[in-house]
C-alpha cells in the first residue's frame, strides 16, 4: 500500500504537468487522490484542460480532476503564457481527456478528504493558493487534520522570478498565501531559491527521449519552449523542475534540508506585492510558521526524476498507450 496520500493543488503549467508524471510514476510510495486546479500560469478552463489531458496521456484518468477557483481572492489574475506558452503546456499538443472534471468543486474536494482520514492527506500546493485559503476559512478544523502541506512558493533570500522581489504562486494570490501561512498548517516551503537551481536540461530531455511513447514526447514538447525561457531570461542551462522537487518531499524528505522560520508576506504594497519575507535572524519575535527548505540535494533528485519518467513512459507503452 502507498503510505502518502496526496492531493496536488494545481495550475499546469508545464512543471506542473511534470509533477503529475512523477505522482504516477511512484505508485510504490504515493497514492494520488485528485487534483485539484487553480487559476495560475493560465486560466482555469485551460489549466483544468490540461490536467485532464495530461492524466489521459499518462493513462490515469481515473484520477479525478476537481475544478477550483478561477480568479485570486482579492486581485484580478496574472497568467504566465511568457514561461508556459498560450495553452500552459508549452508546444504540446495533446489529445483531449474523454473523462470530465468531477461535480464537487476543488475547495470541497480539500475539505471531505482531509477531515475523511485525519493525519493521513498530504496537501501538494504547486499554484497560487486560492482553493487552500478559502477551504481553510470554510472549514478551519482541517487545520489540525492534514498531515502537511507542502508548498512551492516565495523568494526568501533571492530575487523573484515575476517581480524583483516576488514569486509566482505568491504574487498571484498574496492574500491566499498569508492565510495559508498564518493557518497554523505544518507548512514544508520550498521556495524559489532552492527550485531555481533544479534544472531539467535539453540532455536530460534527449536521453529520456530514447525510450519510445507519448510520454517522453511530451516531456520534449512541453518542456522545449520553457528550456528556452530559462535561458533566454534567466541565463540558465535548463529549466526549473520546482513543481516536481515539491512533490518529491512527500516521499524522499531526505532530499531536503529544513529550517524552522517565520515567513510573512507583503499584500498591501504595490511595490513589494507577493514579497515573501522569511525572519531568520529572529529579529521578529514570532515563532516559526513553516519549515523552509534551505538546502537540496538536486543530483539525487534529477536522477530520481528521470529514472521514474523513464520507467512511467515504458510502462504507458506497454500498456497500449
Ligand atoms: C512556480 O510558478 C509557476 O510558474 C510554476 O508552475 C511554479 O509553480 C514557480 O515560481
Ligand atoms: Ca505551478
Amino acid at each position: 500500500m502507498p503510505q502518502h496520500r496526496i492531493i496536488i493543488d494545481t495550475d499546469p503549467g508545464i512543471d506542473d504537468a511534470l509533477t503529475f508524471l512523477l505522482a504516477l510514476a511512484a505508485p510504490a510510495e504515493i497514492d494520488l487522490i485528485a487534483l485539484t486546479t487553480v487559476g495560475g500560469n493560465c486560466t482555469l478552463e485551460q489549466a483544468t484542460r490540461n490536467a485532464l489531458d495530461v492524466l489521459a496521456l499518462a493513462q490515469a484518468s481515473h484520477i479525478p480532476v476537481a475544478v477550483g477557483c478561477a480568479l485570486p481572492l482579492m486581485r484580478p489574475l496574472l497568467t504566465a503564457a511568457e514561461t508556459h506558452g498560450s495553452t500552459g503546456l508549452g508546444n504540446a499538443v495533446l489529445p483531449a481527456s474523454p473523462v470530465p472534471p468531477i461535480a464537487e468543486h476543488a475547495v470541497d474536494l480539500l475539505i471531505r478528504e482531509i477531515l475523511a482520514a485525519p493525519g493521513a492527506v498530504t496537501v501538494v500546493a504547486i499554484g497560487p493558493l486560492t482553493n487552500l485559503a478559502l477551504a481553510i476559512r470554510k472549514a478551519p478544523r482541517i487545520v489540525q487534520a492534514v498531515k502537511q502541506v507542502i508548498m512551492m512558493g516565495g523568494a526568501l533570500r533571492v530575487d523573484g522570478n515575476v517581480t524583483p522581489l516576488a514569486e509566482f504562486n505568491v504574487y498571484v494570490d498574496p492574500h491566499a498565501a498569508h492565510i495559508v501561512l498564518h493557518s497554523g498548517m505544518p507548512i514544508t516551503l520550498l521556495p524559489w531559491d532552492i527550485t531555481r537551481a533544479i534544472l531539467l536540461t535539453q540532455q536530460d530531455v534527449e536521453t529520456l527521449l530514447q525510450v519510445a511513447g507519448p510520454i517522453p514526447r511530451f516531456v520534449a514538447d512541453t518542456t522545449r519552449p520553457y528550456i528556452a525561457f530559462h535561458a533566454a531570461y534567466f541565463n540558465f542551462a535548463g529549466c526549473s523542475v520546482n513543481d516536481p522537487a515539491a512533490l518529491a518531499l512527500a516521499f524522499m524528505p531526505d532530499l531536503a534540508t529544513l529550517e524552522s522560520v517565520y515567513v510573512d508576506v507583503e499584500y498591501t504594497s504595490a511595490l513589494t506585492m507577493g514579497k515573501t519575507v522569511a525572519d531568520f535572524a529572529h529579529t521578529t519575535g514570532h515563532a516559526p510558521n513553516v519549515q523552509a527548505v534551505v538546502g537540496f540535494d538536486t543530483p539525487r533528485f534529477m536522477a530520481m526524476l528521470l529514472e521514474r519518467f523513464a520507467w512511467l513512459a515504458r510502462r504507458v507503452v506497454e500498456q497500449g498507450g
